[in-house]
């Protein structure tokens, strides 16, 4: 993504650039060689970019999901995955420096160029070149049907496919196969471009409608592995009795403040059903537990690590010192301070608005959870307020701080999922009693939790979820 979004649209502008001023200024280029010296300053700055986040993604991975024999992580602290890729961001900041020295060096041939002159209406004959010679008449629809691409890029694709599922002899077989394919399919087409035939890309390149119709298939299957669970969930997640229970107004301040901030940027909310991530973040995530989320912040990246059950994990001291200074609970965190929560205060008013624009999008809230928000906030605040006060932190109940204290302990905690120090007490919304449905039930769901109630991080002394590994 870096790589085409650096290499092909940066470097497609610049040269745009080039192409554009010197046309417009009715001159040449001020010094080719600096544009020349800006393509190779770019493209080093771009390798140095992709590949020391392919080494420190690959390494971060590995370290994520290392278990010893016994069982437990190997690196249960995030905080060591992160020192052990800081290199790699020096790299990375390397790489994003050359790049951006490339753009300067244009800037100022750029500007070397414009100076003194003034534009000139000019216009420029722009060779198209002739098609039908470049390449011979394309055939028949027929022809792409029954052609030989169509067939060679089955049978390859077919073995490839296969290729996944078998065993490691016949596996070796089919790779071969695919290799041997590869290569004939090359050859005959080398040999029919010789002898004068359309190039096979040719064929389907020079018919808009089958090549649009083609391109089309093979995005919707990557669009329809997306889109069926959505659609399938919808029938299989209750939505009454629904596993999430609503935010209060409270928590709805801290979510918005949580999504204000970026913290989605660094942070996901979604714990994958895989046993390291289960040890180092709690109980898999379920689609049923963000059924009230508008919008979700499940994130696509982890910066930091997944919040989704930091929900009672930590103190509301621990938050505060954190959000506060991040090196101050996590040495060598790369978390930036959000030290004006603390004296920024929310709109208590907002509150009861917030409720009511969730009524529309399906959240349950009662007119009378409506009416009374800036009363609950107030009181969720308070309690928050009240149990730093007794560690000697003061900040008030409105305040931004606890507004987001209140959002992140809350966070997924919905299916009784408990570790580590219990929160304050805070007063919460009472949501309308769902009907009981014995799937959705609280006591239903252990069994339904993958994997196995045993490994369940509270019962599993080695999880980080109890507070250590920090
Ligand atoms: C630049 C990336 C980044 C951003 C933005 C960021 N964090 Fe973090 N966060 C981290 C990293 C890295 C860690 C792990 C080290 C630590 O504890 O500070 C972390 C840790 C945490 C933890 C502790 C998680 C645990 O299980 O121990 C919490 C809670 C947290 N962040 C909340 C937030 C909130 C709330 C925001 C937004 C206000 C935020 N973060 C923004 C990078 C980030």
């Amino acid at each position: 993504m870096h790589g085409g979004a650096l290499g092909w649209n940066g470097l497609m502008a610049a040269g745009m650039f080039y192409w554009l001023v010197p046309r417009m200024y009715g001159t040449q280029l001020h010094s080719k060689k600096a544009a020349d010296a800006h393509f190779w300053i770019a493209t080093i700055g771009i390798v140095l970019y992709m590949v020391s986040m392919w080494i420190s993604g690959v390494n971060q991975g590995l370290m994520w999901q290392a278990r010893g024999a016994d069982g437990t992580l190997t690196y249960p602290s995030f905080v060591e995955t992160l020192i052990a890729i800081r290199p790699m961001y020096m790299v990375r900041f390397a790489g994003g420096t050359l790049y951006l020295v490339g753009f300067c060096l244009m800037i100022w041939n750029l500007i070397k160029t414009m100076a003194g002159k003034t534009a000139v209406v000019a216009s420029t004959e722009v060779v198209v070149a002739d098609a039908e010679k470049a390449d011979p008449e394309a055939g028949t629809l027929a022809d792409v049907i029954t052609g030989r691409p169509l067939w060679f890029s089955i049978v390859g694709f077919g073995a490839a496919v296969v290729f996944t599922f078998v065993s490691l002899v016949p596996a070796i077989i089919l790779a071969i196969a695919v290799l041997v394919i590869g290569e004939v399919a090359y050859v005959v087409n080398k040999k029919e471009r010789a002898a004068g035939k359309a190039s096979w890309f040719g064929i389907i390149e020079r018919r808009p409608m089958a090549f649009t119709v083609l391109v089309l298939l093979s995005v919707l299957v990557g669009g329809v592995a997306e889109l069926m669970p959505t659609i399938f969930l919808k029938q299989a997640v209750p939505a009454t009795g629904s596993a999430q229970k609503p935010y209060t107004a409270l928590e709805l301040q801290g979510r918005d403040l949580y999504t204000r901030e970026g913290c989605y940027v660094c942070h996901s909310q979604m714990i994958r059903p895989m046993i390291d991530e289960y040890q180092r973040y709690g109980e898999a995530s379920r689609a049923e537990e963000f059924i009230y989320d508008h919008p979700f912040q499940w994130g696509s990246k982890r910066t930091g690590p997944d919040l989704h059950r930091i929900g009672g994990k930590y103190p509301n001291l621990w938050h505060y010192t954190h959000l506060m200074d991040p090196r101050a609970t996590s040495a060598g965190s790369n978390m930036p301070s959000y030290n004006w929560l603390a004296d920024a205060k929310i709109d208590q008013e907002l509150g009861g608005k917030k409720l009511d624009l969730m009524t529309t999008l399906g959240v349950p809230y009662t007119p009378e959870q409506i009416a009374n928000a800036k009363a609950d906030q107030q009181l969720q605040g308070e309690a928050i307020a009240k149990d730093l006060a007794s560690q000697s932190v003061t900040v008030t109940a409105d305040s931004e701080m606890v507004a987001m204290i209140a959002y992140l302990q809350r966070l997924g905690r919905d299916q009784g999922v408990r570790y580590g120090v219990e929160p304050a007490k805070t007063t919460e919304v009472v949501p309308p009693a769902p009907p009981p449905s014995p799937e959705a039930a609280p006591a239903a769901a252990p069994e339904a939790a993958p994997p196995a109630p045993t490994e369940a991080p509270a019962a599993d002394p080695a999880a980080p979820a109890n507070g250590g590994g920090r």
